[in-house]
């Protein structure tokens, strides 16, 4: 089930605000720029289902948000809990950091937490099944797929070229929880 948790910078053990409601989710995500939305697949995906396949499932929401917010590249994006690089792979965005483009995931299958710091707020997002998020650009953010990582998801990119994480060498992330670790 998706879930906000919204914490003080300085509180990572009291969240203010906790609420599984994706309406909540996406109203309280809204004051500060972030998109959140719940999909339906049109039609059922089978294990092993191509990209094409994904894809289709989503058409609608998928071409809708494309022609939104002008993305020239959609891909889908695997990763499964005996991935040889998992570990390298979480770390690379575990910290906090911002892009110079707008961060769009839809998850498909499996789950993530993607944490955006904001105002003297931390504001952690579940995302599961159906979810789909945006982090504007400029936004203080990490993302942790936890130590057995296991997500399908779908990016949208503007500049496929440009994606690159500008760290701000902050160790806030590490003092926020991580995922799949209690
Ligand atoms: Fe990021």
């Amino acid at each position: 089930m998706s879930r906000l948790r919204i914490f003080a910078n300085d509180a990572p053990d009291e969240p203010l605000l906790v609420t599984h409601d994706g309406e909540e989710i996406a109203r309280e995500l809204e004051r500060i720029g972030v998109t959140f939305e719940r999909w339906q697949a049109n039609a059922p995906i089978q294990a092993g289902a191509s990209q094409e396949e994904v894809l289709a499932a989503y058409r609608e929401d998928v071409d809708r948000l494309v022609a939104e917010r002008g993305f020239t590249t959609v891909d889908v994006i695997s990763i499964a809990p005996d991935n040889p690089q998992r570990e390298e792979m979480r770390r690379k965005f575990l910290d906090e950091h911002y892009h110079q483009e707008d961060e769009v995931r839809f998850f498909v299958a499996g789950s993530g937490l993607f944490t955006m710091h904001v105002d003297g707020r931390v504001y952690e997002v579940e995302c599961v099944k159906d979810d789909l998020i945006a982090v504007p650009d400029g936004t203080t953010h990490w993302f942790d797929m936890g130590p057995q990582p296991d997500f399908v998801a779908i990016r949208f990119f503007q500049q496929p070229d440009g994606w690159i994480g500008h760290f701000t060498g902050s160790d806030i992330a590490q003092r926020f929880p991580r995922y799949g670790e209690a």
